[in-house]
């Protein structure tokens, strides 16, 4: 914390007053807010698609000609992500919503750990991973239901019950839509926003990396914290380059200090 304090002193001042003094603030997240739950990532170092070929693992065309491989990796990972808990950097863009400094926060993870922090508005773009559905009739499942049908069907992946077909995570994969509402709904509000906040992303998989363009081109700014640099930085009014988990509670602590500077 003291390192960041010192380094980015400046920036995190800089960004805290965007934000206390913005109308229409929203935070986009990726897989780096989590990574200090104990979730890897996915092109950070040691990151998802390091070990497993998205193309192999992550695609919706592979996944259907061949469930098993997505659910051998899915076994592995799923754990951690069931068992992750919110680190700091979600607390503090929870404590953000309670502050009324920001409207939303739209996230491209699927492990439901903002709300576990207590957000309220999360717009998941890239679906949950908390819920479960059969690739043809679209029967749901829930997560405990899946864990049975995985100890008792070991070949294969799990199958529907009522036409026997795969079932998948309602996360999205590549070569799948985004889920209509959230999609729409969070250009919208990327587009009203004066300031979005991005947190732990490396703004390389669309349609979600074009959300920050929706907001620069109604001239709002953008607020970058992420520990690698990104394609937006030369765009970003503010970009640190640090640990989300460090940072975030420090632009929370700087704007309760600008709050109390206000009120005297
Ligand atoms: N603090 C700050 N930045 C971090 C941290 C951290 N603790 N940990 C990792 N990062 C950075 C990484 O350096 C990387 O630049 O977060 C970024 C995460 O980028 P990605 O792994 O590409 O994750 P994300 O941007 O969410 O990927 C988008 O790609 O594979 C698909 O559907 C998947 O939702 C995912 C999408």
């Amino acid at each position: 914390m003291k390192v960041v304090r010192l380094i980015e002193k400046k920036k995190i001042q800089k960004a805290a007053s965007l934000l206390l003094n913005s109308k229409e603030a929203i935070v986009l997240t990726g897989a780096g807010v989590s990574t200090e739950s104990g979730i890897p990532d996915f092109r950070g170092e040691g990151g998802i698609w390091e070990k497993y070929k998205p193309e192999i693992y992550g695609n919706i065309s592979a996944f259907l000609k061949n469930p098993a491989k997505f659910w051998e990796m899915a076994q592995k990972i799923a754990p951690n992500l069931f068992k992750a808990k919110p680190n700091p950097g979600h607390y503090a863009l929870a404590e953000l919503e309670k502050l009324g400094i920001i409207k939303a926060v739209i996230t491209q993870n699927i492990d439901e750990l903002h709300q576990k922090a207590g957000s309220i508005i999360v717009y998941e773009i890239h679906g949950s991973v908390n819920r479960f559905n059969c690739v043809a009739c679209n029967a749901s499942y829930t997560k405990e239901q899946i864990l049975r049908k995985l100890k008792k069907e070991k070949k294969g992946g799990p199958s529907c019950e009522y036409c026997a077909a795969p079932l998948k995570p309602s996360a999205v994969l590549f070569g799948e839509p985004l889920p209509r509402f959230e999609k729409f709904q969070s250009q919208a509000l990327a587009q009203k926003a004066d300031v979005m906040l991005i947190a732990g992303s490396s703004l390389s998989v669309a349609p979600a990396c074009y959300l920050p363009l929706y907001t620069l081109r109604e001239n709002g700014k953008l607020i970058i914290v992420n520990d690698q640099p990104t394609d937006l930085d030369d765009k970003a009014e503010v970009v640190i380059h640090h640990k989300t988990g460090a940072v975030l509670p420090l632009i929370v602590e700087e704007i309760k200090r600008l709050q109390i500077l206000q009120k005297a």
